[in-house]
């Protein structure tokens, strides 16, 4: 039986491996832009985690005529009103490093007690099927940004983002205990029940 293309619309290596693998007894044929053969630069103007989702989405969609997935996520700290928020990718400049970025809210935070420096990490994954029809999920997991970097695991954000109920920032976790309780994979996980729902 020829499986039906699920392209997930990203060029990071690291979240097209954690998709197949969560959504590997779907019967989609889950492939990268990359193994799609599209190299494109999609502009993110969206004002929400989901229209940015579904921006992506759509677009691929559009080119290919295939099922399409998009993420967006990112970082909203509330002693910042939710910022970087939809910009976390590009808080300080885009080509700044994430130590850079880490040190820099550090700084914006600097003698801030503990209980205000409540964050999470959110993630949309919108779902942009060839008829148009769209779906889209959320994920989150709450922490606190520490007081300093700690970790080497992970990416971006990590090594300050501390969850209190583990006792460490998610730079500390492994990539599976951090894949069993990101943002991404509760958001991944939700819209794998709603494709479930939608196969006939
Ligand atoms: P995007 O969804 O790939 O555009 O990612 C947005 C940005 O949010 C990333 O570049 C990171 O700065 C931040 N971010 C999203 N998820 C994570 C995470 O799991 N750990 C650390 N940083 C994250």
């Amino acid at each position: 039986m020829k499986m039906e293309k699920l392209i997930f619309a990203t060029k990071n290596k690291g979240k097209i491996i954690e998709i197949k693998e969560i959504m590997k007894d779907l019967p989609f044929q889950i492939v990268s832009l990359d193994e799609a053969g599209i190299d494109i630069d999609i502009e993110e103007n969206g004002a929400t985690f989901e229209e940015n989702a579904l921006i992506k989405a759509k677009t691929i969609m559009e080119l290919t005529g295939s099922l399409v997935l998009a993420d967006d996520s990112g970082l909203e700290i509330d002693y910042l009103d939710g910022k970087p928020g939809i910009y976390s990718a590009r808080f300080g400049g885009v080509n700044t490093s994430y130590e850079i970025k880490n040190n820099k809210i550090l700084d914006l935070l600097k003698g801030v007690p503990k209980e205000k420096r409540t964050a999470r990490f959110v993630c949309a994954i919108a779902a942009v099927y060839p008829t148009g029809d769209t779906i889209t999920t959320y994920g989150t997991i709450e922490g606190i940004i520490a007081e300093k970097p700690s970790g080497n695991h992970g990416f971006g954000y990590d090594p300050i983002f501390y969850v209190p109920k583990y006792q460490c920032t998610t730079a500390e976790m492994s990539p599976e205990q951090k894949n069993a309780i990101s943002h991404r994979a509760k958001a991944l996980q939700k819209i794998k029940e709603k494709l479930k729902k939608g196969i006939k």
